[in-house]
């Protein structure tokens, strides 16, 4: 597949992915959640990516939603089929990546565009970023898994307060709340980002997926996440990255992973 709506370049393992539509400020048509879709996939089993930067082209947005100008005309089995498709091929998609997804957010993230931040697992803001779920405001509500990752970010009274009013947020007050685990100057945006991720690159990257699917565990619904976790650690035992982990930390040196 070649990509129309984002840019990917891979570069010392980290996967920067930008949305490339900055005239519609980047809004997430069907062609952008299929390129993304695609390459978060392939991602998966690629060994030259260890971390992914999610950002958005451009200084004004992130995203500002998915493209409103697609979806007007829909019914309302179309409209589930695009929540469904959205949610299972993305949103769930970027949430599941056994390699770390981190969110460098550039401008506005509205709508689509925060439910896409909410489902990377770490997320960084530039200052001037402004965050909401606006779609009340359209006749909708958030159908890429906002109403759900919201509230696990930030709490059931602030995520329907964001989600009823429709107020945009600023990143001050998104850190605030914990949907933003940190705000920088936008300069520093991708520098904090890589930073974070080259952190994640020291350690085993066996662990750090199941790590993840533990966590991801704790959340859903009719898994105990406490048994994902038990079974993702007795995993580790049988890597090659535990050995080199405890061996290099009883030799007082440093590890070398090599992610098997
Ligand atoms: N879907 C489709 N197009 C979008 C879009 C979206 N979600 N968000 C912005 N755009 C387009 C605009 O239509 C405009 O295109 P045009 O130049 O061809 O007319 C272009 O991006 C620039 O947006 P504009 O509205 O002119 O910029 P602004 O600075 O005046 O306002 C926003 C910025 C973010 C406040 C405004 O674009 C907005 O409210 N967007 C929609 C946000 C939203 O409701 N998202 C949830 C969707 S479910």
């Amino acid at each position: 597949m070649t990509y129309q709506n984002i840019l990917s370049e891979v570069k010392e393992q980290i996967l920067y992915l930008t949305i490339n539509r900055e005239s519609k400020l980047n809004a997430l048509n069907k062609a952008t959640l299929a390129e993304l879709a695609d390459v978060v996939k392939k991602a998966q089993t690629d060994p030259e990516v260890s971390a992914i930067l999610l950002t958005g082209s451009g200084a004004k947005a992130f995203v500002a939603g998915a493209d409103i100008s697609e979806f007007k005309d829909f019914n309302g089995a179309e409209g589930e089929a695009l929540a469904r498709e959205g949610q299972t091929t993305v949103f769930d998609a970027i949430e599941q990546s056994v390699k770390p997804v981190v969110a460098a957010i550039n401008g506005f993230a509205l709508g689509g565009g925060l439910e896409l931040a909410m489902a990377c697992h770490i997320r960084i803001a530039s200052e001037n970023a402004k965050l909401g779920l606006p779609e009340v405001s359209l006749g909708l509500l958030p159908g890429y898994g906002g109403t759900q990752r919201l509230t696990q970010l930030v709490g059931k009274g602030r995520a329907i307060e964001m989600i009823v009013t429709a107020e945009m947020i600023s990143a001050t007050q998104a850190e605030k709340i914990g949907l933003l685990n940190y705000v920088v100057a936008p300069e520093f945006l991708i520098i904090k980002a890589e930073e974070i991720i080259n952190k994640i690159k020291l350690r085993a990257p066996l662990a750090v997926a199941g790590a993840i699917r533990a966590v991801n565990a704790s959340l859903k619904e009719g898994v105990n996440g406490f048994d994902v976790e038990i079974a993702e650690f007795g995993k580790c035992f049988n890597t090659k990255d535990f050995m080199e982990g405890t061996s290099a930390f009883i030799e007082k040196r440093k590890p070398v992973f090599e992610g098997r």
